[in-house]
């Protein structure tokens, strides 16, 4: 997926005219939030946003590689701006995030029109970083840095709902996975820290708030010093309640959950916690205990239910989303299979769904047992057919409920639309305007009757 930074109303603290700027985001949620602290950075330092890619002054690719084949659309993106280059000399072309740091130098040579390259970890230092290309230079930067807290204010894309970083990294070895070796050591901010940028996003009007981390359970680990919990720990659990009160945030998310850490404790915390959605990322990757055992994941099929058992227990309404990866090496088709009777019995409302692709520097990519491209097309069509059918299946649970959803923006591709999100996050459409009253403001909480669902998401109308 990707993403470009647009302009929204927020202040501006603008130095001197430097040129116009463009961001473009592939990836994650982590990537989206690191462009939105890099794009304050430059506003800062006196960018404006262009008007379009291939007029801007500065263009920053953020990227991704979790597969081959977010990698090579930014080797398509690059050859456009090298090309432009050669015409505009001024033109500064950096890449940033998680290719940025897995290629490192072999970029700079592939593309030598390239000025800067820089990891994850270096993105509030983006300043310190451009004056150096300023001064001539054609900078690499990605060594493991010590993430100091942003100090300029990011450029959000939404003012409604806004992404909080709560622990960088992860120190976990899935083996296809190649986010530890380009993200880095695990690393949390500090519970006062994450207060305080909260603390502030309720003051300009921001309502929804979710917490980032690849593996979110993990968080406060890093952190001998801090004993806040009953056992001596900082954990998520504590820090919901840290920040639950913050007056002004009405809803709180968290994401991205890992089956090997959840516990029981936190389950009972966002039951507790009024402003805690019901809805649980929790990527399972497979339904066959063999290849969750190769996959390095740290948990079974059974203990992942009872997981998922737990929480619709205590909160029926809940929604269950999660991750699943097809064709890993050595899958044979019971295998396959078995991911495919999880997510009948599960009944997830989501699963993001993803053929395997070997990465550089994980140990899968090196296993003989690689599975053909056929078997990888085919697992993957076959799983997303199920996983449209379970989604709309699990929706019919909506059908002629009232549900409160947080405006967020007017439909983009229907202008008589607002859209928004129910708590257990899906997609709500619904008429601006009613007979009886005005349209609502994006952040305000209305009640939507829905009567019309589809996989993905709900069309409603104004109580
Ligand atoms: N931290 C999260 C997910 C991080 S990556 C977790 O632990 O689950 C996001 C998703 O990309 C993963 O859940 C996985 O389904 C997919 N993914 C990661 N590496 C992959 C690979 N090599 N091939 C295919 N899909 C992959
Ligand atoms: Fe990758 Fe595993 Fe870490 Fe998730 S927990 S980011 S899948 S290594
Ligand atoms: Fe991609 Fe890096 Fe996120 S590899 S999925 S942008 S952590």
């Amino acid at each position: 997926m990707t993403t470009s930074i647009a302009p929204t109303k927020q202040s501006k603290s603008f130095r001197s005219h430097r040129g116009s700027y463009w961001i473009t985001t592939f990836g994650c949620q982590m990537n989206k939030a690191d462009s939105e602290r890099m794009s304050g950075i430059l506003q800062t330092m006196g960018y404006e946003l262009a008007e379009e890619e291939l007029k801007a002054d500065l263009v920053l690719y953020n990227t991704c590689t979790i597969r081959d084949n977010a990698e090579q659309k930014v080797y398509s993106y690059l050859g456009r701006q090298a090309r432009r280059k050669k015409s505009d000399p001024n033109l500064k072309i950096i890449i940033a995030g998680c290719l940025a740091q897995q290629e490192g130098e072999t970029l700079l040579r592939r593309v030598p029109e390239v000025d800067l390259v820089m990891g994850p970890q270096h993105a509030n230092r983006l300043e310190t970083l451009l004056n150096q290309v300023d001064n001539g230079h054609q900078v690499l930067a990605t060594d493991e840095q010590h993430i100091y807290e942003d100090i300029t204010t990011a450029r959000r894309e939404s003012a409604i709902c806004g992404w909080v970083n709560i622990i960088y990294g992860c120190n976990e070895r899935c083996t296809y996975c190649v986010v530890p070796s380009v993200r880095g050591k695990e690393q949390s901010r500090t519970p006062q820290a994450i207060k305080n940028e909260i603390e502030e996003l309720a003051r300009i009007g921001y309502k929804e708030i979710t917490l980032l981390g690849q593996n979110i359970d993990a968080y406060g680990r890093d952190f001998k010093s801090y004993k806040f919990n009953k056992s001596g720990q900082l954990t998520l659990s504590y820090l919901l309640e840290y920040i639950h009160d913050i007056e002004g945030i009405e809803r709180i998310r968290f994401a991205t959950s890992h089956p090997r850490y959840f516990t029981k404790e936190l389950i009972d915390i966002c039951a507790k916690l009024p402003k805690i959605c019901e809805h649980f990322h929790i990527p399972v990757q497979s339904g066959s205990n063999k290849i969750l055992k190769n996959m390095g994941r740290g948990y079974t099929v059974q203990s992942y239910k009872e997981i998922v058992n737990y929480i619709k227990q205590i909160m029926p309404e809940s929604s269950i989303t999660s991750d699943a990866i097809v064709a890993f090496p050595g899958e044979t088709r019971g295998e396959f299979e078995e991911t495919l009777s999880l997510i009948e019995d599960v009944q997830f409302d989501l699963v993001n769904t993803a053929a395997y692709s070997p990465r550089p520097n994980t140990p899968a990519a090196l296993w003989p047992n690689q599975l053909s491209e056929t078997v990888k097309i085919d697992r993957l069509r076959e799983i997303n057919n199920l996983v449209e059918k379970t989604a709309k299946k699990r929706n019919l649970r909506y059908k002629n409920s009232l549900q409160e959803i947080l405006v967020e923006s007017i439909n983009s591709k229907d202008s008589s639309q607002l859209l928004g999100r129910t708590r257990t996050n899906r997609l709500t459409f619904f008429p601006k305007s009613s007979i009886n009253r005005e349209s609502p403001q994006p952040g305000e909480i209305v009640n939507i009757k829905i009567n019309e669902i589809r996989p993905f998401s709900l069309t409603g109308s104004l109580l």
